[in-house]
């Protein structure tokens, strides 16, 4: 099996031998292994990308592959849509950072508030992160509490406050983590009245619900967090403008008090933005009472070369129909791709909206919503003893010219509009001849099979 497996990594090494002298060459300058962000690290290195256009990218080695990256998420137009492009090109030529009022930044906003309606006011922020520390910010002054309350597993991005509390150099004291999914765990908590804001992300943990928010617990949280004077941040950086123009919220029918969004929000660009009740942001309002004000500096915020794309974007994302693609590409993919694993008795299920999540392990039942996985249990889901067998799946792919994000034990398959069923076809096409090539090598455990 050893040797099989070293016969793949040295396929691939051959076919990215360009890549791999870029690779050396950012391993002396970049200390996570060469990479850029954590979900590029990957053994023994991703292909390095030249040009990217709609459903496709290339390698410098001339790989091209069916992307299922996606920006992190970010491209649910596909790459370099030609409206995003034009209003690009059009807006670098006239300036790109004015550091002053502009009439696209309106444009933006109102859009936004128009599409989620949960924005009576915008503060546009450079990333997620970002508008999920001023979300903080704000709910602090709001609420004149400290402490943060969260959900182990949730991602809001890499600062102090929002990143996992067990790494080391995190010293969040005012930051609480809680199980998640369980509604009583949130209901003690919440009743102590100690806590500023709760965090929680769009769908649930990880691009959009690898770990599903059960139902029960996200409609108990609206009047748990109204009761205990606590404000609710749904962090929609992934969702927001992806599941549908109005957000994961609007598919639930739900209105938290605080929004953050950030990806698809800025057409490909760099972006976040809180939405929010107009009360809680008044602290940005120079008219606050002085010990409820605060200033939001940030040169980069609405810049007028993000907000073209955001615009242009947005405009597009009014009648939904890029959300309704994706979504049919996913559902098109999440079927086909668990046939393939059903017919080979693997125990697994593709599960997800518009983002499809490659589950291995045991089947608990069948769910009736077949975007959800089939089990409750989020060890199971997260399980590390089958991180190696996603890792493998994607080195197996990346072979056959199909990119899946990959982030330590997890992949994500991120589906856009500009897929073609014929994407999706030749995409599980790889895929059942990824799992045909594992059964043979032997890099699918035992506890997999007979499914
Ligand atoms: C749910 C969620 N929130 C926040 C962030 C952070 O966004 P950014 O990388 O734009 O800072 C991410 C990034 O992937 C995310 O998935």
């Amino acid at each position: 099996m050893q040797e099989q497996q070293d016969a793949l990594i040295a396929k691939y090494i051959e076919s990215h031998a360009g890549s791999q002298k870029l690779h050396e060459q950012a391993a002396r300058l970049f200390a996570a292994n060469g990479a850029t962000h954590s979900a590029r690290v990957m053994e023994p290195f991703r292909p390095y990308i030249t040009h990217a256009k709609g459903s496709r990218k290339w390698d410098v080695d001339g790989n091209e592959y069916i992307d299922y990256v996606m920006g992190h998420g970010t491209l649910i137009l596909g790459h370099s849509h030609p409206v995003i492009v034009k209003a690009l090109e059009e807006q670098i030529a006239r300036g790109t950072l004015y550091g002053d009022n502009h009439e696209l930044e309106v444009e933006w906003a109102t859009l936004i508030q128009r599409m989620m309606p949960v924005a009576e006011r915008v503060e546009f922020c450079t990333c997620g992160q970002e508008a999920n520390m001023m979300g903080i910010w704000l709910s602090r002054v709001f609420t004149g509490r400290k402490k943060v309350l969260r959900f182990v597993d949730n991602f809001h991005g890499w600062g102090e406050e929002v990143v996992r509390k067990d790494l080391p150099g995190v010293f969040a004291e005012n930051v609480d983590e809680i199980p998640f999914n369980d509604v009583e765990a949130v209901a003690k908590a919440l009743a102590t009245r100690q806590y500023a804001i709760l965090m929680t992300e769009g769908g649930g943990a990880h691009m959009a619900g690898q770990v599903p928010i059960w139902d029960e617990l996200l409609y108990a949280l609206p009047e748990l967090t109204r009761e205990s004077g606590t404000v609710w941040l749904m962090d929609e950086v992934v969702t927001g403008f992806r599941d549908a123009p109005g957000g994961w919220q609007s598919v639930k029918g739900v209105k938290p008090d605080l929004t953050t969004v950030g990806k698809c929000v800025g057409g490909g660009l760099p972006i976040g933005a809180l939405l929010g009740g107009a009360d809680i942001m008044e602290a940005l309002s120079p008219q606050a009472a002085s010990d409820r004000r605060i200033s939001h500096s940030g040169t980069w915020n609405a810049n007028a070369a993000v907000a073209s794309a955001g615009v242009a974007a947005c405009k597009l994302f009014l009648d939904g129909a890029p959300q309704e693609a994706a979504r049919a590409r996913g559902t098109q993919l999440r079927e086909m791709g668990n046939e393939a694993l059903k017919s080979r008795g693997i125990k697994g299920r593709l599960y997800g909206r518009t983002i499809i999540h490659p589950y291995f392990g045991p089947i608990d039942f069948e769910p009736a919503d077949v975007s959800m996985p089939p089990t409750r249990d989020s060890k199971k889901i997260t399980d590390p003893t089958f991180g190696p067998v996603r890792d493998r799946l994607v080195l197996h792919m990346l072979c056959r010219g199909v990119s899946i994000l990959t982030a330590i034990g997890s992949a994500y398959l991120i589906m856009s509009a500009a897929h073609s069923e014929e994407d999706v076809e030749q995409a599980v096409e790889q895929f059942a001849s990824s799992l045909d090539a594992m059964l043979a090598e032997g890099s699918i455990p035992d506890a997999l099979l007979g499914g």
